[in-house]
């Protein structure tokens, strides 16, 4: 995988840091509001809850999806303070899915520690995923935007609806590309977007910009799953504060596997068709078999061919936000589509 240049480079400058830094510091007033709303609504008198969550939400995290409403809102020039519960709803919505995709997964590192599951236990993680869940949507109805409700509640239901179509095809090894890209879509993709179109909703802009900065947020996500998947494979675990492998040892199939098992039928290799059944049909693998994966996925061109297209993808996120005229927050905007691509965490 390409080296994280952009990243490297940004970083030694103070000024500027990555895209994502600088968008929190032109956005620092909205994020401070944002992340008092988040502490204060995740609190509750059953102790059990506010602990949990601090777990996770004290542990930080990138918070692009909560920017770009805040960024989107301040583009679209709102002079309101409902993209700030919009804001916090979005991060609540992420954050409830992590607790749950943690169970699922059975991951063992989130945000570089414990996941709240493998300290509080599954049952715990699950319904205080599902408070979580709850507070968003009060948060939504306080603003009393009822497209902004329509636009996240719909965007909670097809990241379920994601979730559950990747768990109907973990081992099937046989998973195409199409359905591979539905998924990330929706688990994905899906709040990417509705993070970004809540505030054009919001500020009354008209349908051109609303649907421009909705396919900004669709592309965004995708590049940004498509990256997900890639550094399972090629990425460090101590800048991620994720395991890697975790994918393979599931035997989830992403982009990079299935480039990697079209390769093998397509050279009728037999030793890599076996393998490749061995780890995720039969789920049967050993220590070395992530590393035999890896250099596969090399010999075959699929971390560079996911990699592609995630750059696709975000110089089409890029291109959307066109439609506004220039400014410094569009120029941000447009930065974190390379950042998203550049990223190694
Ligand atoms: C993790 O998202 C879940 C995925 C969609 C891959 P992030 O990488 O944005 O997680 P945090 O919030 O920064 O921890
Ligand atoms: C992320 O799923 C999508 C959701 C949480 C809905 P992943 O399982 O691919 O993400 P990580 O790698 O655990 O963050
Ligand atoms: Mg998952
Ligand atoms: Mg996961």
């Amino acid at each position: 995988m390409n080296a994280p240049a952009h990243i490297k480079q940004d970083s030694t400058t103070s000024a500027g840091a990555t895209p994502a830094e600088r968008l929190l510091v032109m956005a620092s007033d909205d994020m401070a509001a944002v992340d008092a709303l988040i502490l204060e609504r995740m609190d509750s008198p059953v102790g059990m809850i506010p602990n949990l969550a601090q777990h996770l939400v004290g542990a930080g995290g990138k918070r692009l999806r909560p920017l770009l409403t805040v960024a989107t809102a301040q583009l679209c020039g709102y002079r309101g303070t409902s993209h700030h519960k919009l804001a916090a709803a979005v991060e609540f919505i992420h954050s409830a899915t992590l607790l749950h995709d943690d169970v699922v997964d059975e991951s063992e590192l989130r945000r570089g520690q414990k996941p709240a599951n493998l300290i509080w236990g599954n049952s715990a993680s699950i319904l205080v995923g599902d408070f979580l869940f709850a507070r968003a949507f009060n948060l939504m109805v306080e603003t009393g935007s009822m497209d902004a409700l329509g636009i996240l509640s719909n965007a909670s239901s097809v990241i379920a609806e994601g979730e559950v179509q990747q768990l109907a095809a973990l081992r099937d090894v046989n998973m195409t590309e199409t359905a591979y890209m539905e998924v990330i879509s929706a688990k994905t993709a899906a709040l990417f977007a509705a993070a970004s179109e809540v505030s054009p909703v919001i500020a009354g802009c008209a349908d051109k910009e609303r649907h421009a900065l909705r396919d900004y947020g669709l592309k965004l996500g995708l590049a940004f799953q498509l990256v997900d998947d890639a550094l399972d494979y090629g990425g460090f675990e101590s800048a991620l504060g994720k395991s890697i492998g975790d994918d393979f040892r599931e035997g989830k199939m992403t982009l990079p596997v299935i480039r990697a098992v079209a390769a093998a039928n397509a050279s009728e290799n037999t030793v890599e068709i076996d393998f490749w059944h061995r780890v995720i049909v039969d789920h049967k693998q050993t220590d070395v078999d992530f590393e035999t994966a890896v250099s596969m996925l090399r010999k075959a061109g699929a971390l560079d061919a996911t990699m592609d297209m995630a750059r696709k993808f975000s110089a089409e996120a890029r291109d959307a936000l066109s439609v506004f005229p220039k400014s410094q927050w569009r120029e941000t905007l447009e930065d974190l589509a390379d950042f998203v691509v550049d990223r190694i965490n």
